[in-house]
């Protein structure tokens, strides 16, 4: 089909969606906490993956007013395992933004909602559309992927013109009634019928006999993205670092990734045991002893978005240290329970079984 045939996807894909939307948590009620929240935690995360990490955290901040006051080492636990914490950091910053210049009401006008911190088009749009029921759309890579395969068009999708245009086009054909369920028809259909990585479900699909892609057989063909450049490779020596029964943890630095987060001690490099006990000295410990927990050349690997930490692991069991170290010490349990340690760090942790 062509661009300008859209409109006759809406009845065909609102019908679909009534009698096949998957129930979730945050489709309960249109509220708009709700709907924000949840779609900060899609972005980045599955809808499986992301179920009991917004249960959790509706039961512990229930309102904007709540989240706004919550204590970073709190919000960063509750987000402990979802990465990219930046969004995390943005929540509460756009939720005290709410309380002091909307008295605590989140504000219906688009361009205020794109004002607040982490909040981009397309999380605007959905919140306006759902929450709001306006005629905004919410253009993500599944929504591009459907729109892309319906049109056999070849433009690359990485492109921010192209997807402004998709956005432009399809805010033409929203209904009148159910804008916000044909916001969340597209973004349904792509999660689970038109999927990625795969043959997409046509066979099932609501608006298969509208689909270029379908009648040509050029699904997979579609979307069409540039190629991202490499990750950049980032070598990294990390510590267990045990003194009686506690192990050593550090705030990192405010700038760059997990910025401003907690992380066991780490070094740039693979550094040799001799490097190792130099460096030890300057930081005013001993060490007893210490056991490389990798093995040969087999870094632990954790992958960011651009960066990709290729890690050896050590055990280093301390001696003696001087009490103006630098490190926090903490306890097993403090750790399990008070710290949000970022998925890189718990890789390493969880490799020593403590
Ligand atoms: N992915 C992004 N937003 C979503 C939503 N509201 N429901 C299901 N999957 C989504
Ligand atoms: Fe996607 Fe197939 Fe439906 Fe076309 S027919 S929109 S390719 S699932």
């Amino acid at each position: 089909m062509e661009r300008s045939q859209l409109g006759e996807i809406v009845t065909p894909l609102l019908d679909w969606y009534h009698k096949n939307k998957r129930c979730l948590p945050w489709r309960a009620d249109r509220e708009p906490y709700h709907v924000w929240v949840s779609e900060i935690m899609l972005q980045q995360t599955r809808v499986e993956a992301v179920i009991p990490y917004y249960e959790r955290f509706m039961e512990r901040l229930p309102e904007i007013a709540s989240l706004a006051s919550c204590e970073d080492e709190e919000l960063f636990k509750l987000w402990e395992g979802l990465g990219y914490y930046s969004r995390a950091r943005n929540l509460k910053k756009a939720a005290q933004a709410i309380c002091t210049k909307h008295q605590g009401i989140f504000p219906e006008q688009f361009e205020e909602i794109l004002d607040l911190a982490g909040i981009g088009a397309y999380t605007a749009g959905a919140i306006s559309s759902i929450a709001f029921e306006q005629a905004r759309a919410a253009v993500d890579g599944n929504v591009l992927r459907v729109i892309t395969r319906l049109t056999q068009d070849c433009q690359d999708i990485t492109d921010a013109k192209f997807r402004i245009q998709v956005t432009e086009d399809l805010e033409k054909i929203y209904p009148i009634n159910g804008r916000g369920d044909f916001t969340q028809s597209l973004m349904e259909l792509g999660a689970v019928v038109c999927v990625p990585n795969g043959k997409p479900k046509c066979e099932e699909c609501p608006l298969h006999f509208l689909c270029g892609a379908y009648q040509n057989n050029t699904q997979l063909s579609y979307p069409v993205k540039k190629k991202k450049p490499a990750r950049r490779i980032e070598q990294k020596t990390v510590f267990i670092m045990k003194y009686e029964d506690k192990i050593a943890i550090h705030k990192r630095e405010t700038q760059g990734v997990l910025s401003g987060m907690w992380e066991l001690p780490n070094l740039e490099g693979d550094l040799t045991e001799q490097q190792i006990l130099e460096w030890l000295a300057v930081q005013k410990l001993t060490a007893k002893n210490m056991e490389k927990i990798t093995h040969g050349k087999q870094p632990l690997k954790h992958i960011f978005t651009h960066i990709e930490w290729h890690m050896m692991c050590w055990i280093v069991n301390c001696e003696s240290v001087n009490k103006d170290n630098r490190f926090t010490w903490v306890t097993a349990k403090q750790l399990e329970n008070d710290i949000a340690l970022p998925t890189a760090f718990k890789k390493v942790y969880q490799k020593t079984n403590l």
